[in-house]
């Protein structure tokens, strides 16, 4: 294991110290929540750990049901108890950009349903200003060009520039959209999210000054279908560096 799954695995695993016997627990997606994911597994197997798990993805779903930790429907559940996910980028107001796996939507439903928030990550993710890991926007098909115009119209009213990239598999690499006539609808080289939408990546660089004020104008936009900006959502961040794990509270926060 290298230094920078050894820090996500580091920080997955601590961050397990919030869950406890009768929690209703939200998996999040990506590739240090896994290792939480796997954690929970192993504290199910071996020590008798009693939790409900609601999953994020597909992906984690799957997860989650190899490491044998039973799953419920959000709407099964009056709320959860705590959410641990991932996130690409976190400001010292603990906004996160979120959706670089392309989980957002569901990942902010669960998020909203948990009676706190936890993230894990290392180092990279610390930044002083959102942007500069392109924000990720879940769109619905129908006319997504339009709504690719919309975008950057309220991007560039809230002084964030740069190109828009069309999310494609990853094997693939990013289309940029130049001329926003990608076509969707033959590309099977796009990618589609566990919701049948398309990602658009915005690169903006380091530009996001107010990410409350631009997550609720670009929510205003029909066809988005979800913003990859978690504001006001996140209450502590397990933060791993090869010194040890730090937890970050928010002041503020529903763990402080
Ligand atoms: C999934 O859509 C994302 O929000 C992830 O939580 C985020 O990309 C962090 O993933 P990693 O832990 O893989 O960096």
């Amino acid at each position: 294991m290298d230094t920078a799954e050894a820090l996500k695995r580091a920080a997955g695993i601590a961050a397990c110290e919030v869950v406890s016997s009768g929690m209703k627990v939200g998996l999040g997606t990506g590739s240090t929540v896994a290792f939480t994911v796997i954690e929970l597994g192993r504290r199910i197997a071996e020590e008798g750990l009693e939790i409900i798990g609601v999953p994020t993805s597909i992906a984690t779903e799957k997860l989650a049901q190899e490491v044998g930790i039973p799953l419920a429907e959000l709407g099964e559940l009056a709320g959860l108890d705590v959410v641990i996910d991932g996130a690409d980028e976190f400001n010292p107001e603990f906004q996160l950009i979120k959706g670089g796996g392309g989980a957002l939507l569901r990942e902010k439903i669960v998020a909203q349903s948990a009676a706190a928030m936890v993230v894990v990550a290392d180092g990279s993710k610390e930044v002083k200003k959102l942007g500069a890991f392109p924000l990720p926007i879940e769109i619905i098909p129908f006319s997504w060009s339009e709504t690719t115009r919309q975008i950057k119209t309220v991007l560039s009213e809230h002084g964030c520039g740069g190109e828009i990239s069309l999310r494609r598999r990853p094997e693939l690499g990013d289309a940029v959209l130049d001329g926003i006539d990608f076509p969707v609808a033959k590309g099977g080289g796009v990618f589609v999210t566990d919701n049948g939408n398309v990602i658009l990546d915005c690169h903006t660089g380091a530009t996001i000054s107010d990410p409350v004020a631009l997550e609720r104008a670009l929510l205003n936009c029909a066809g988005v279908a979800q913003v990859g900006l978690f504001n006001n959502m996140c209450d502590a961040i397990y933060l791993a560096a090869e010194s040890g794990v730090r937890i970050l509270k928010k002041p503020d926060g529903r763990l402080a």
